[in-house]
């Protein structure tokens, strides 16, 4: 009997590795203010934990994302053209850009790029059985690192970058203008980036967004710690610290902390790190944009904002940039 198994490869696999999870840990907790990267939440329960606080009502960015995906895909599809490369940086389960491949018209290529291998090779072949004329390239890589892309067999018209459910969100301010940056290298002359970006509103919807009345999103910050414990064989007691979450308006950015309920220690590769009553570590940022805001940050970075869909509320926007 054929295995599956034997002929769906990673295309390039640059081994995300644990001595820099370790590292970026260590220099996180060594600052005054303790921090840990967002980018971290997302091993196996934690990437569960998301696909819960997706399903939250509290939680609208998936619904409204969704709906505008429907409402406008025929434009999204027109504009993009025939025969296109998609990339896709953290793709996770590969969920959303079905919507968009099934009707795109014949892409030539599509790139997934993910840190987790496993997820990334189930995906991979979901791919190759769903699209069979679609040549699927997985990347496994922490696509904030720099890396390689494979080169498609087949010419493509043009690369289009996906990057849906403001992920861009995580980025601060710098590193966000970089990562666009990147993105129109990557996409070359006449590349487009169609992405989700999440708007400015209410502070009470946001504080709800990231305060679930189920729990799930302090659940999923302190995942977090329990994580580091077990990869990183270290002692967090995950019962000392507590979930804490706010809207910064000042820097326009939901805040997601970690508070420390008393004091005490915490050991981690021969290093003790201290914390008082009430000290947070800050594990997560989610930027809020307004239109104009985010056009300028784009415009830096090289790309002209070509269309822009939103709900009716303003809550939410899909975005086609194309480099200039
Ligand atoms: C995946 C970055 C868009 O910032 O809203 C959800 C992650 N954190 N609830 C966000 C998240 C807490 C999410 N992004």
């Amino acid at each position: 009997m054929q295995d599956e198994n034997v002929d769906r490869t990673i295309s390039y696999d640059f081994k995300p590795r644990l001595e820099s999870f370790l590292a970026e840990v260590l220099i996180g907790l060594r600052k005054p203010q303790k921090e840990l990267p967002s980018k971290y939440f997302y091993d196996e329960r934690g990437s569960q934990l998301f696909e819960r606080i997706c399903e939250l009502k509290e939680y609208y960015i998936p619904s409204i994302e969704a709906s505008i995906m429907r409402a406008h895909i025929k434009e999204m599809v027109e504009l993009i053209g025939p025969h296109v490369l998609v990339i896709e940086h953290g793709c996770g389960n590969c969920e959303k850009v079905h919507f968009l491949m099934d009707r795109l018209h014949d892409p030539v290529a599509f790139i997934p790029i993910d840190i987790s291998k496993e997820q990334l090779l189930q995906v991979a072949k979901e791919l190759d059985s769903i699209y069979p004329q679609l040549q699927v390239l997985p990347v496994c890589a922490d696509y904030t690192s720099s890396f390689e892309l494979p080169i498609a067999k087949q010419e493509s018209k043009r690369t289009v970058v996906y990057f849906p459910g403001s992920t861009i969100s995580n980025f601060d301010p710098i590193p966000a203008k970089h990562f666009l940056e990147h993105v129109a290298n990557l996409c070359g002359s006449d590349g487009a980036l169609l992405i989700g970006v999440d708007l400015k509103k209410d502070p009470a919807v946001l504080h709800n967004a990231y305060n679930d009345s189920e729990g799930v999103t302090a659940a999923f910050n302190l995942n977090l710690l329990e994580r580091i414990n077990r990869e990183l064989d270290c002692d967090f007691q995950l019962d000392a610290f507590e979930h804490y979450a706010f809207y910064n308006p000042r820097e326009s950015r939901v805040e997601m902390h970690l508070i420390s309920q008393r004091r005490q220690v915490v050991h981690i590769d021969g290093e003790t790190i201290s914390f008082i009553k009430g000290e947070s570590i800050w594990t997560e940022s989610s930027y809020k944009y307004n239109l104009d805001e985010f056009e300028q940050m784009a415009a830096v970075a090289g790309f002209r904002v070509e269309r822009v869909w939103v709900d009716e509320r303003q809550w939410f926007s899909v975005q086609y940039l194309i480099t200039r």
